[in-house]
């Protein structure tokens, strides 16, 4: 079901900062920031050659990642991303499977465009997962 690691995401408390560590410290390139509002963070992409960093600094009041900065105030791994051929049919298999999606369970389009669902930590090894549309 799983496909190539799309990203991973990490919250940040300042873009800036995290951009230039990135840019300017591991020489990567890194994207222009992006204002997400529909989902409470702004994104900024590093791209490797293999897959992607996504760094997420909240945006707005109440922020999903709002809390995770409160008990990791220098930043952290929040997500990880995975693609798959058919988002539905994995959520689908998912769910009688008994693991949980979080809010209501049915795709948002996320920062690239395509389809995304989040899945519940405590089902999947402590980490949040991200499933993206391929
Ligand atoms: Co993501």
């Amino acid at each position: 079901m799983l496909g190539r690691l799309n990203h991973v995401a990490i919250a940040v408390p300042d873009m800036e900062a995290g951009a230039a560590v990135y840019r300017d410290l591991l020489g990567a390139h890194v994207s222009d920031k992006v204002a997400q509002p529909d989902h409470g963070v702004s994104t900024v992409f590093i791209e490797l050659p293999n897959t992607k960093i996504e760094l997420l600094e909240p945006l707005g009041e109440g922020s999903p990642i709002a809390k995770f900065l409160e008990r990791n105030p220098n930043g952290g791994i929040h997500h990880v991303c995975y693609e798959v051929d058919d988002i539905i049919a994995a959520r689908d298999r998912l769910v009688a499977e008994g693991a949980h999606i979080l809010g209501d369970g049915e795709p948002k389009i996320g920062a690239h465009g395509k389809p995304v669902l989040f899945l519940h930590p405590k089902d999947f090894c402590g980490t949040l997962v991200e499933l993206e549309q391929a």
